[in-house]
C-alpha cells in the first residue's frame, strides 16, 4: 500500500486527493488546510482520522515522515518552504506548478531532491493529457520533417480571466506570480518538450492594457451591487457567480474560491459579507491587479526551432491553439474538442480527434493521467520510456519564463539564456 499525505485542500489538493483516493494500493493518510471547513469535506470519503487531520501546518509537518508522497497544492509563494520542509523530512513530492516565481528556489528544490535521492513530480499536467501526447508522438514520428516553427496561443476566456487574474488569487504578482508563470509554465513546458531542445535566447512584449482604473465605465462603483451598469455589465458579480439573468451554461464558475458550499444563498452571502467573497464583487475596473492581460514570447530554441507564443484575456472560450511547421507538412491544433488536423504536404489531408474532455474537467484527463503517474512511482512501476515531468525538466519552463519577465520588463530587449540560472552540471 502506498500512502500519501496531501497540504492543501482547495481546488488542485482536493481534485489530486479525490483522483488518488480512487486509485487501488493508494491510501491518503494525513491532511492538512487553514480552513477546518475544507478538511471536513474529503476526510470522511478518504477515511482520514481526525488525529491525522489538520489546520495548522507546523502540527502537521511535526509528524514526521508518516506517507511516501506529501501532495504539495498551496498558493504559488509556499511551494518553496512547504517543498524544502517535506525534502528534508524524506517524502517524494506531487507538488504543484508554478513550482516558485524564483528560479533559484526552483534550482534549490531540484538540488536537494537530487541529494536526497527523492522523486519529485510537478504537475504539469498538459503533459499526460492523450491530445498533448498525440501532439508529441506525431512530432517525434518524423513526419511533419524537421521542425522549423511552432505557434501557440493560450486563449483565456474572459470570465476565467476576471476570476482569477483581476479579481482573484493570481491578480499581483508580488503575492503570487507573474501571469506567464502562473497560467503559461504549462505552455512553456509543452513548447520545450514538443522543439526538443532548451531555449537560446528570447523576448517578450506585454503590460496591463484593460482590466485598469482607466477603462471603468462613467459612474461604476467600487462593487457591483450598487452600480449604474449592473444589469448590462459582463463581469457583474451576481450575473458572473449566480447566475441571475443567465442565458449560457458556463456560468457559475469559480465560486470554490470563496464559498465552500457553491449554493446560491451561500454565494450570495460570501460576495456581499464573506471575508474572501467580498473581493469577488469588486468592479473588475477597479481592483488592485497588476498582471498583465496580453503578453507574447518569441524564442530560439538551441536547435535552431522557432517559437511563437501568446496568451490574453481577450477570448470567449478558454483555449489553447497550437500550430507546427516542419519541412514535410504542418499540425494544426485546437483544444477545443481535442482536434489536430494533419496536413502532410501533397497529401490528403487527415483529422484527429483525441478525446473530449474539456480543460475545465481535469485538463482534458493530465489530472488523472498525473496522480496515476505518482501511484506508479510509489509502486515502482514506472515505464522506463514514458514522459514524466520531474523537476529537473520543470526547471527549464521556469528559466524561460524568468526571462521572458526580464524581456517584458525591460521594453522587450533579446535575453540570452545564459543569463538565467541553470541546473549546476
Ligand atoms: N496544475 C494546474 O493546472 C493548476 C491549475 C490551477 C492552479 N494551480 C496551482 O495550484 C496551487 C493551488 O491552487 P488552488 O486553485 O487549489 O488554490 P486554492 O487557494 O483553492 O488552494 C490552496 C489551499 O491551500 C490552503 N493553504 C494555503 N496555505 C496553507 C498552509 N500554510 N497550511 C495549510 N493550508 C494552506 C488554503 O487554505 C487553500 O485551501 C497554486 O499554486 C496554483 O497556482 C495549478
Amino acid at each position: 500500500m502506498s500512502t500519501v499525505a496531501v497540504l492543501g485542500l482547495g481546488n488542485r489538493g482536493k481534485n489530486y486527493g479525490g483522483h488518488l483516493n480512487k486509485l487501488d494500493g493508494v491510501k491518503i493518510v494525513s491532511i492538512c488546510d487553514k480552513y477546518q471547513a475544507k478538511i471536513d469535506k474529503v476526510k470522511s470519503a478518504w477515511k482520514v482520522p481526525d488525529d491525522k487531520c489538520f489546520t495548522d501546518e507546523d502540527k502537521f509537518f511535526a509528524q514526521g515522515k508518516i506517507a511516501d508522497v506529501m501532495v504539495i497544492a498551496t498558493q504559488d509563494r509556499d511551494h518553496y518552504g512547504h517543498a524544502i520542509k517535506a525534502l528534508n523530512l524524506g517524502y517524494n513530492l506531487l507538488l504543484e506548478k508554478p513550482v516558485s516565481p524564483d528560479i533559484k528556489e526552483c534550482l534549490e528544490i531540484e538540488k536537494l531532491a537530487r541529494e536526497k535521492g527523492l522523486k519529485v513530480l510537478v504537475c504539469h499536467v498538459l503533459r499526460y493529457a492523450n491530445y498533448y501526447r498525440r501532439i508529441k508522438q506525431i512530432i517525434d514520428s518524423g513526419v511533419l520533417g524537421e521542425i522549423k516553427l511552432i505557434k501557440h496561443d493560450e486563449h483565456v476566456s474572459w470570465w476565467h480571466f476576471c476570476h482569477s487574474y483581476v479579481r482573484g488569487n493570481w491578480r499581483r504578482e508580488e503575492e503570487t506570480t507573474p501571469m506567464l508563470l502562473a497560467k503559461c509554465c504549462h505552455d512553456m513546458d509543452l513548447l520545450y518538450w514538443f522543439a526538443g531542445a532548451k531555449c537560446k535566447s528570447l523576448s517578450s512584449y506585454g503590460e496591463l492594457s484593460y482590466f485598469t482604473k482607466a477603462n471603468a465605465p462613467k459612474g461604476a462603483t467600487a462593487t457591483c451591487f450598487d452600480c449604474p451598469h449592473k444589469d448590462t455589465c459582463i463581469f457583474e458579480c451576481e450575473y458572473q457567480y449566480i447566475g441571475r439573468g443567465l442565458k449560457r451554461n458556463k456560468f457559475p464558475w469559480g465560486t470554490y474560491a470563496f464559498c465552500t458550499t457553491g449554493k446560491k444563498k451561500d454565494v450570495a452571502e460570501a460576495l456581499r459579507n464573506g471575508e474572501r467573497g467580498k473581493l469577488w464583487s469588486r468592479c473588475v475596473f477597479g481592483c488592485d491587479n497588476d498582471v498583465v492581460d496580453c503578453q507574447t514570447v518569441n524564442m530560439e530554441m538551441e536547435n535552431g526551432v522557432k517559437i511563437v507564443m501568446t496568451a490574453n484575456a481577450f477570448n470567449e472560450k478558454d483555449h489553447r491553439h497550437t500550430e507546427i511547421r516542419g519541412t514535410k507538412g504542418e499540425l494544426i491544433a485546437d483544444d477545443t474538442g481535442s482536434v489536430i488536423q494533419l496536413k502532410l504536404f501533397d497529401k490528403k489531408p487527415k483529422k484527429i480527434i483525441v478525446n473530449i474532455i474539456p480543460v475545465i474537467k481535469g485538463h482534458y484527463g493530465g489530472d488523472q493521467g498525473i496522480t496515476k503517474s505518482t501511484a506508479d512511482m510509489l509502486a515502482g512501476k514506472l515505464d522506463p520510456n514514458g514522459q514524466y515531468t520531474w523537476i529537473k525538466d520543470t526547471i527549464e519552463s521556469h528559466r524561460i519564463v524568468t526571462a521572458a519577465e526580464i524581456s517584458r520588463k525591460n521594453g522587450g530587449r533579446k535575453v540570452d539564456m545564459t543569463e538565467i540560472p541553470d541546473i549546476e552540471k
